[in-house]
């Protein structure tokens, strides 16, 4: 395996699909991917998988689901570039985004899109890029 540094900018050039996320790297169980956002995604979890999502261009809005003894409230983070948020296991959240952002994401390689359930926008296989 040969060691190389990887240019995000010459990443992020080679593609342009959004919510089609694309592996660049794998270190230990997990993946690095790179995705395209923009609009709105659907309302997930993950059960098994902690998310960590890593802004370098556009604002990034995740509406999360969060709930404290009987209150179930949402709330809306927005990550600049630069900036980066986890979503532990188990939390309902809605990656959204009125203009185009380029995001990292960190997560183990079982971790599916749409998380828990599968749906029209699922994708099984990530291209390698
Ligand atoms: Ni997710």
């Amino acid at each position: 395996m040969s060691i190389e540094v990887v240019k995000l900018s010459e990443k992020f050039g080679k593609f342009t699909d959004r919510w089609s996320p694309k592996i660049v790297a794998e270190l230990n169980d997990s993946y690095l991917k790179l995705v395209k956002i923009a609009g709105h995604f659907e309302w997930h979890h993950h059960t098994e998988e902690d998310e960590l999502f890593l802004v370098v261009r556009g604002t990034l809005h995740l509406r999360i689901k969060e709930s404290s003894k009987e209150k179930n409230f949402e709330r809306n983070l927005v990550v600049h570039p630069g900036e980066f948020v986890v979503i532990p296991r188990m939390v309902e959240h809605l990656p959204w985004s009125d203009e185009e952002c380029e995001v990292i994401l960190i997560e183990p390689k079982s971790t599916l899109n749409t998380g828990s359930s599968r749906t029209a926008r699922t994708l099984e296989t990530l291209e390698r890029i």
